[in-house]
């Protein structure tokens, strides 16, 4: 019997875009500020920083080609959403990011990932789309269109929960939610209309909530293996109690990433094949 802390971690496969040509060109949440520059090589540093700290924990990454003129395809969360390796495909609300999903889908084609379904509605990806290992939590609000939450629902033939976010600055539910494991959730209280946040405490009763301090340093914006959480250095709140719940909390700096509104989930697409589903390991 495993004590109530007791992690399990599980090897993941990971799909990630090098910054080559990350920049802050438009803006299209609050966090993107054009007076701000941007430092481009500390991004690329930070960033095979993240990439490197995946393969020593044991994880698997993949690459997709970085194309010109499409400065926010770093954050390839919002690539697609890809549950039991059925890819479900992203279609951008914002015209300047409309290319990236054509970009992602192509890859998941070359890739061997014969389902590919594209939903017709506006959907960023993980950065609105969230599994646990129930449930599909589907955040809508400022991006992702909530008409498509029940064709990823009927897709991917998982319940789905519906959330409408509610501030500006946590415009996707990856910037308010980071799934932990199968079954535990951490989250900003105040990033959530008044429904949507009694649904999370009657599913969530005992999840790990986050301070506005915390979640303002995108310390939800995190990637959890069921064991290590990695996640801002600067959300310290967050780390203390995720270490109290029996999680390995690992703190990293992506500040000039903050710069365009993403963090270090924003920067990783989760590849859920039933492969890696079967790869369980104790920690
Ligand atoms: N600048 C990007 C945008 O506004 C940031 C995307 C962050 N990605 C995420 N999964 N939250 O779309």
């Amino acid at each position: 019997m495993l004590d109530q802390h007791s992690r399990v971690f599980r090897r993941r496969r990971y799909l990630m875009c090098p910054p080559t040509h990350f920049d802050v060109t438009y803006s299209i949440n609050p966090w993107m500020d054009l007076s701000k520059p941007v430092d481009q090589r500390l991004a690329v540093t930070q960033w095979e920083e993240l990439r490197n700290l995946y393969v020593t924990l044991g994880h698997t990454v993949e690459l997709i080609d970085p194309l010109p003129g499409l400065p926010d395809m770093v954050f390839a969360a919002n690539g697609a959403t890809v549950v039991d390796g059925r890819v479900l495909a992203a279609r951008f609300r914002n015209a300047e990011r409309a290319a990236e999903g054509p970009a992602y889908t192509a890859w998941f084609r070359a890739n061997g990932f014969p389902e590919v379904h594209e939903s017709g509605h506006v959907n960023e990806g993980e950065g609105d789309y969230l599994v646990t290992g129930r449930w599909l939590l589907a955040g809508s609000g400022f991006r992702s269109d909530p008409a498509g939450h029940l064709k990823a629902q009927e897709f991917f033939q998982r319940p789905v929960v519906s959330l409408t976010l509610t501030d500006p600055r946590y415009y996707h539910l990856d910037t308010a939610l980071a799934v932990l494991d199968d079954d535990q959730i951490m989250y900003n209280p105040s990033a959530f209309s008044p429904g949507s946040l009694a649904v999370l405490r009657d599913l969530f009763p005992d999840a790990l909530t986050a301070s506005d301090a915390d979640a303002a340093v995108f310390g939800l914006n995190a990637v959890s293996d069921g064991y290590n959480v990695v996640l801002a250095q600067a959300a310290t709140g967050l780390i203390e109690q995720l270490r109290t719940h029996g999680f390995h909390p690992i703190g990293v700096d992506l500040s000039e990433l903050l710069k365009a509104g993403g963090g270090v989930k924003c920067c990783t697409l989760e590849i859920r094949t039933p492969f890696t589903a079967g790869h369980r390991t104790a920690a």
